[in-house]
């Protein structure tokens, strides 16, 4: 082996453990990465029924929540991560209720893709599980972002930067 490649070997090795002592150093020092700006307002009984309903109506199939997404999964529907922070309860229930949900939101996807109806789901699931969505709200400061991908992903285009709310102020 040449040296070149010996230090290359040696960088590549040395980024690697720097990453997985970080990542040992995130995980011991708490279950959340202080960087995420993903919470859930939701009380401790909304939640546990909320995500019971989530895991088993499948909705993970195709969205992405708590940043957890099926590797196999190539459905581009929107994260779910701060979603109660760009729309609210009853929004979600009408949606989920919904007969024909592409009326309410229009897709851009095939059919086997498209966000499926609810309207058959018992009503006490559908008020829960709109209490639930409406409850993941993001951090101010990632609520940008968040509209953007919510955006790209509905749309498959990019979201114009709306340069006029910030710049005015001094
Ligand atoms: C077959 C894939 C699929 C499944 C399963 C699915 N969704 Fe969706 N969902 C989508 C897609 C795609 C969209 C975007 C609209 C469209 O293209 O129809 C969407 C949109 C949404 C939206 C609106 C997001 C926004 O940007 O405002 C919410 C909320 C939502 N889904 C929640 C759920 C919940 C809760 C479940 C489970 C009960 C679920 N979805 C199951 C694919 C799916």
């Amino acid at each position: 082996m040449r040296r070149g490649e010996i230090g290359i070997i040696a960088g590549m090795a040395a980024l690697v453990i720097v990453v997985m002592g970080y990542r040992t150093y995130q995980l011991a020092t708490g279950e959340k990465d202080p960087g995420i700006p993903f919470y859930s307002t939701a009380t401790a009984e909304v939640k546990r029924q909320g995500e019971e309903i989530y895991r088993s109506a499948g909705c993970s199939k195709c969205h992405t929540l708590w940043m957890v997404r099926n590797m196999m999964e190539t459905v581009p529907a929107p994260p779910l991560d701060g979603i109660g922070s760009l729309r609210d309860e009853q929004w979600f229930f009408h949606y989920f209720s919904a007969p024909d949900p592409q009326a309410i939101l229009p897709t851009r996807l095939k059919a086997e893709f498209r966000m499926p109806s609810y309207a058959s789901m018992p009503e006490a699931d559908r008020h829960t599980l709109a209490a639930y969505m409406a409850s993941l709200k993001v951090q101010d400061w990632y609520l940008d972002q968040t509209r953007q991908v919510e955006y790209e992903k509905l749309t498959g285009k990019k979201l114009e930067a709306s340069s006029n709310e910030t710049s005015n102020k001094k």
